[in-house]
């Protein structure tokens, strides 16, 4: 059920030949006082086909518009305002989420589609940075709102697994490597190596000239290259895998940037047959000037083919194989150029299906106001992150909660879940300040809150002993503030589907945690009278509603913390 849908239905019938529903639906809004009503339909936009004063309007229209969902309406100035009736919807709402659970705020219009969820992509024998940790938290957040809206996601970890860099990487490991210390330790390792490259070829240019002849060899195939190459894959999975069961994040492919390494050749054929590489410097490029971007690298002078050469490859790749109604790309907005580039490259291809690709940026972490910077020395290994999080999480569960039982598990629940909303609460192109002390917080905006206000909900529920049957429906202000957000759900999940924002719903769970707490803080749930049942129907439909909120964000709800 839609109030806001009902109330235009009304509204339109009386209507008809003036206003359409779709056009009543968009005039309707709030009241600016709650105290004016639940709805309001401002009557301007009739003034002039009906010739009258809106106000005038208003006062002929409000005693016609009637249904048992309106409690009143009345004229209010130029409104037509409506209250509604408390007490039906309530009833209505609550045996709605009782009966579908989990599946309430389920939406079909998806209609199965596939969408591609292009996310976390980290770099092989690089260590699993803060902006990956964004595009993992963010596109897993995604992959199942849109699975909600009646979509089929696709989570791809497009690996960024190839490229120059693996050619001075085998040279280092060559020179100086040690195959137990990476076996250990293996970002830190490889990473050093990699550094110690760098620094030795300022003074020994020809370490450059070697790498170059490595990556070729690797490109071709070469049994030595390609052995090292794997192990230094297989290697960093490891570590990353390690992050991903934390974060329960899965993938249906790990198909990274080497994958397309066969098949960037039609690519190239493809653009060259239509036209569109430009010689320029030695190398190809496609011309964006027309559009004001500058050129899109598909070949270097040495004929080694780049990460744009891949994405257009790979998009191309993924359309054959997955007919994608949607291609999304979760990567941080310093890449908004790149995206703008290939997903234009793809257009002038002429596909028609370049318009489906969308790049869903967002901002930096913040450590102090400065970018946290994976770079030289200054490492921070994401997988202590999480650690200490857990740690900090089982210290305040400890004192807050001594006799808890599984304290590790919901310690988990409760660290990683911290990180992971408070990633998600702000909108995602907002830089945010990493702050662990924050964001375990049992207070204030934070994951643990809502968490906390679930669990103290489910112990309500324990308390309760009966199922809590829906009778009459509630109708005081307190709980109608509750029913309210809970009609509110299913409407949020696809505004947070369209913006592809997984903050709407991280903010929804606030606001209903924020009213939740403050019903149940005025008014005594487990009290015996004839309301008890319809009071019990509520806390068990905010446990399910504020539950499935998570699930969506990627937080666990403990039932107990
Ligand atoms: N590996 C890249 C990086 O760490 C991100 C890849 C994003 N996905 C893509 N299809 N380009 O910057």
């Amino acid at each position: 059920m839609n109030v806001i849908q009902e109330y235009a239905e009304v509204i339109s019938k009386h209507l008809q030949n003036v206003l359409s529903y779709e056009e009543v639906i968009k005039l309707i809004e709030k009241p600016k006082f709650q105290e004016q009503g639940d709805l309001a339909f401002p009557c301007f936009a009739l003034a002039k086909h009906l010739r009258k004063s809106p106000a005038v309007i208003a006062q002929e229209m409000a005693p016609l518009i009637q249904d048992s969902l309106f409690a009143k309406v009345v004229a209010e100035g130029p409104y037509v305002n409506c209250f509604l009736n408390k007490q039906e919807i309530s009833k209505h709402i609550l045996q709605t989420i009782l009966t579908k659970g989990s599946n309430y705020g389920n939406n079909s219009f998806g209609q199965g589609a596939t969408i591609t969820i292009d996310f976390s992509s980290p770099n092989i024998a690089k260590p699993f940075s803060m902006g990956h940790l964004r595009s993992t938290v963010i596109g897993n957040s995604l992959a199942k709102i849109v699975e909600k809206c009646g979509y089929q996601p696709l989570r791809i970890n497009h690996l960024g697994d190839w490229g120059t860099q693996f050619g001075k990487l085998i040279v280092a490991y060559k020179l100086w490597g040690n195959d137990e210390a990476v076996r250990k330790n293996p970002i830190t390792e490889l990473l050093q190596l990699y550094v110690r490259f760098h620094d030795e070829a300022q003074t020994n240019p020809q370490l450059e000239a070697e790498a170059r002849m490595w990556f070729k060899l690797l490109e071709e195939g070469n049994e030595e290259a390609l052995n090292l190459w794997r192990w230094f894959r297989e290697e960093s999975l490891k570590v990353f895998s390690r992050i991903y069961s934390l974060l329960d994040v899965e993938f249906d492919s790990f198909n990274g940037e080497a994958y397309y390494n066969d098949k960037m050749e039609t690519t190239v054929e493809l653009l060259n047959k239509i036209n569109l590489l430009t010689p320029s410097q030695g190398a190809e490029v496609v011309d964006l000037s027309e559009q004001n971007l500058p050129p899109c690298l598909i070949k270097k002078s040495d004929g080694a083919t780049l990460y744009a050469t891949r994405d257009v490859t790979a998009a191309i790749y993924r359309q054959d194989n997955y007919h994608f109604a949607k291609a999304i790309y979760v990567v941080g907005h310093e890449q908004s150029l790149h995206f703008k580039q290939i997903f234009l490259v793809l257009e002038k291809m002429g596909y028609q299906w370049a318009n489906d690709m969308v790049h869903v940026p967002f901002g930096f972490i913040l450590k102090d106001g400065k970018k946290m910077s994976t770079r030289k020395g200054k490492i921070v290994l994401l997988e202590n992150v999480m650690k200490e999080a857990i740690e900090l999480a089982k210290q305040n569960i400890e004192q807050k909660n001594p006799s808890l039982d599984n304290k590790d598990e919901i310690s988990k629940m409760v660290g990683l879940g911290a990180i992971i909303f408070h990633d998600l609460k702000n909108e995602r192109l907002n830089n945010i300040e990493f702050s662990l002390e924050d964001m375990l917080k049992f207070e204030g905006t934070t994951g643990p809150y809502v968490q906390y206000t679930h669990a103290r909900a489910c112990s309500i529920l324990r308390k309760a002993k009966v199922s809590g049957e829906i009778t009459n429906g509630l109708s005081d202000s307190h709980s109608w503030s509750v029913v309210k957000l809970l009609m509110d759900f299913p409407a949020t999940i696809q505004r947070s589907m369209q913006q592809y924002e997984p903050s709407v719903i991280a903010k929804y769970v606030i606001e209903l945690s924020q009213e939740f707490n403050k019903y149940y803080s005025h008014v005594k749930v487990l009290h015996v009278d004839e309301e008890m049942n319809d009071r019990i129907a509520l806390v068990r439909s905010v446990t399910i509603v504020l539950k499935e909120g998570l699930r969506l964000l990627g937080v666990k709800a403990p039932e107990e913390m």
